[in-house]
């Protein structure tokens, strides 16, 4: 049985299109055919796949991640002519927004048939479709010839994997294969874009921002549920969960530079008096301040403030290096919530379980 089997990892170079049939591809895509479930890279996250059409095949997901069945997955595509097979109906502003961004990290909700396996949607008549845009990715899911339903390829609960190694870090023995295409690109996940409904409404920021879409389709509503404070419950079943989260107690404080930086002073120093492993998420703007400071244990830096995609990138590997390090209390800095800030700011606070300090 998976649970405690044999995980098995294949080594593929990046440039697959120009071997679409290379032997790791041919033998990732069988084990996807024949019902198990493996580990890939897409272009944002790795993603943690299995035969959309089956039943049998998405439970393996949901038991291996730890996963609530109420929280619908991604169905990815690796061709145009895949859309139908779980699409029943493509509105206008979707199908322009596909042309725009796709391949790319951005999933468009659309009525589902009947192809789909119910455990993909979890009971909902809607399916999240995309195509990602990632050569390894799209290599496979062609050669499988399926749809692939595929989480973020982590434990429930935890930052999703942006390179093999935090797969196997959550999931050796859980899942029947990883294939390796290193270090995936974005960093954060795909926007999810709801088009059943006009205006459309964005329930997870992520890798295309509402600045490139609004051109393309005119104004894109936001799920209200992103307002700091907002009472509204997420419109995304997956959005209500802790996700992405540390192992240790994570706090964001924004404002006024001086302040900001006083603030987060004096709870550093209150925990490190309190005996606790102390971390700061700082910046390369802010790193040199903390790496003298007598009540920083661990400071990693994320990027620069003004670089956000290069923040975005590394995210979540810095979150894990914080486990890694077995840091008891984080506190880190925002960004500013433009473009991809967006997103970044939305794992961000979600990391930090809702615990964000205004000075
Ligand atoms: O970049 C990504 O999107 C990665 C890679 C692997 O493609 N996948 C990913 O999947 O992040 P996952 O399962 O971790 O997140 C899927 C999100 C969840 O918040 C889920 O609730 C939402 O999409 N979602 C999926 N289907 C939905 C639906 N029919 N209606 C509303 N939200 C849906
Ligand atoms: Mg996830």
């Amino acid at each position: 049985m998976e649970m405690n089997g044999v995980t098995k990892v294949w080594s593929v170079d990046n440039d697959v299109e120009n071997q679409p049939s290379c032997a790791q591809i041919v033998d990732a895509a069988r084990f996807l055919r024949e019902g198990a479930v493996v580990a890939f890279p897409t272009e944002t996250v790795y993603g943690l796949g299995a035969n959309a059409l089956s039943n049998e095949a998405v439970e393996k997901i949901f038991t291996a991640k730890g996963r609530p069945s109420d929280n619908p997955l991604i169905v990815h595509i690796g061709a145009w002519d895949q859309l139908s097979t779980v699409a029943s109906e493509v509105p206008e502003k979707g199908k322009k927004l596909m042309e725009a961004f796709w391949p790319g990290p951005l999933t468009v909700i659309l009525p589902k048939t009947d192809q789909v396996a119910s455990l993909v949607t979890a009971g909902l008549d809607s399916v999240g479709v995309r195509m990602p845009d990632h050569p390894i990715a799209l290599a496979l899911i062609k050669e499988a010839g399926v749809p692939i339903a595929a989480p973020s390829a982590n434990r429930s609960g935890r930052p999703s994997p942006t390179t093999a190694a935090h797969v196997l870090a959550d999931l050796d023995g859980r899942v029947a294969g990883v294939v390796d295409g290193g270090a995936t690109g974005v960093g954060v996940e795909s926007t999810v874009i709801d088009v059943t409904q006009d205006p459309p409404m964005i329930l997870r920021p992520g890798g295309i921002t509402r600045e490139q879409m609004e051109p393309v389709i005119g104004y894109v509503e936001l799920d209200p549920s992103f307002q700091v404070g907002a009472a509204e419950a997420p419109r995304s079943p997956g959005m209500k969960y802790t996700h992405y989260a540390p192992e240790g107690e994570m706090w964001l404080v924004s404002g006024e530079c001086e302040k900001v930086r006083g603030k987060m002073e004096d709870m550093l120093q209150q925990a490190k008096q309190h005996g606790q492993k102390t971390g700061v998420l700082a910046t390369e703007e802010t790193a040199p301040f903390w790496q003298s400071h007598a009540s920083v244990d661990v400071v990693l830096v994320v990027g620069s403030q003004s670089d956000l995609e290069g923040v975005a990138q590394q995210l979540y590997a810095v979150l894990r290096e914080f486990d890694d390090q077995e840091v008891q209390y984080i506190v880190g800095e925002t960004f500013p919530r433009n473009g991809l800030g967006m997103a970044v700011m939305n794992r961000l606070e979600k990391a930090a379980g809702g615990r964000v300090l205004s000075v």
